[in-house]
């Protein structure tokens, strides 16, 4: 029995330490150890051994017992051991690499080129405004001497909301707000989101862009205006670009005048935004009308002025070659991630 016990334990033990899978060292627990196996087996025939040698067979028996219990739990933690070994192998993770999905943020194009503009302009001694994008019908057009009949005031150019108020449809009526609340001489510049009622194409937008500027003093005269547009212009593209100065309509203006300059697109030769043109309306400005002063509290004998209204998104599609005014906000990120 001693021999036969001797033996059991010894190919438990090699069959253990050959196992290839968890699986079988199991078959070798279940085979040996479990509650028919052959452990139990032989403590069965205890009955069968004379009385003085139990004390050493039992000893045997609880040995070989341990032993294999021991070399079972070795060999099970071993192969927990490699399965961890091989997930870690196989779920490296570079820690050094950026997080996915992550982006830093960037300023859209729009955004940038409003505070460029409003740093060139504060240096010059402007303060930069605010106003309500839900404008009177009186501060978008009456006290900016727009006729109660004029063609801008009609549903199909303007966004009215049932209350009589409007969407403005310009940043002139931050102009009509600058004569009421800052003191003369005044310069001021005013950004903000305008809305129109138009058929949205690749250069027309229901929401676009504009920068108001105004300036009071006395004897401000034409050469001042051209003076600070070309500032600005040049602040603007820091390269030469062709202008022209046409005469332009506005009634809040006299004279008024339409400053285009050449497509920055197609180089004047004619594509979409420029409307095949080759020129891109970009500043229309003029001296104040003296029954807009009047309106505003100040005294046109006294006083002059000049305005212009910069086409802020316009300006950005020029700068940035967009040939498309939809997608500046499209808001689809692949492109708003170029800038
Ligand atoms: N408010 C005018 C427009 O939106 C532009 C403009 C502003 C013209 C100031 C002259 C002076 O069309």
């Amino acid at each position: 029995m001693t021999e036969q016990l001797r033996e059991l334990e010894a190919r438990a033990l090699a069959g253990v330490a050959s196992a290839a899978t968890p699986e079988e060292v199991e078959a070798i627990r279940v085979d040996v150890l479990g509650r028919k196996g052959r452990l139990a087996a032989i403590s069965r025939e205890m009955g069968k051994v004379p009385p003085e040698e139990r004390g050493l067979i039992g000893k045997l028996l609880n040995q070989a017992k341990t032993s294999i219990e021991a070399a079972i739990a070795g060999r099970e933690d071993a192969f927990e051991q490699e399965k961890l070994a091989r997930r870690l192998d196989a779920e490296w993770l570079d820690l050094t690499l950026p997080p996915p999905g992550v982006r830093p943020g960037s300023l859209h194009p729009l955004t940038r080129i409003q505070r460029e503009i409003e740093d060139l302009f504060v240096s010059l001694g402007f303060t930069v405004l605010d106003g309500p994008e839900v404008e009177s019908e009186y501060n978008n057009f009456d006290a900016l001497n727009i006729p109660p009949d004029h063609p801008a005031r009609d549903m199909q150019d303007t966004f009215w909301l049932e209350n009589g108020m409007l969407l403005r449809t310009h940043t002139s009526p931050v102009q009509v707000r600058g004569m009421q609340t800052l003191p003369l001489p005044l310069r001021m510049i005013a950004p903000g989101r305008v809305f129109r009622n138009e058929e949205v194409d690749a250069s027309h937008e229901h929401t676009f862009y504009q920068l108001e500027g105004m300036m009071v003093d006395r004897e401000v005269s034409v050469a001042h205006l051209i003076y600070f547009m070309k500032t600005l212009l040049a602040g603007i593209f820091k390269r030469d670009v062709t202008v022209r100065l046409r005469p332009g309509y506005f009634p809040f203006v006299e004279p008024g005048f339409e400053l285009d300059i050449q497509c920055l697109i197609c180089g004047g030769s004619g594509c979409p935004v420029c409307k095949q043109s080759g020129w891109v309306e970009l500043l229309p400005c003029g001296l104040v009308h003296p029954n807009v002063l009047r309106l505003g509290g100040i005294d046109p004998g006294e006083w002059s002025g000049f305005a212009f209204g910069l086409g802020l998104t316009r300006l950005v599609m020029m700068r940035y070659g967009i040939d498309d005014i939809r997608q500046l906000q499209g808001g689809d990120l692949r492109f708003l991630r170029q800038f």
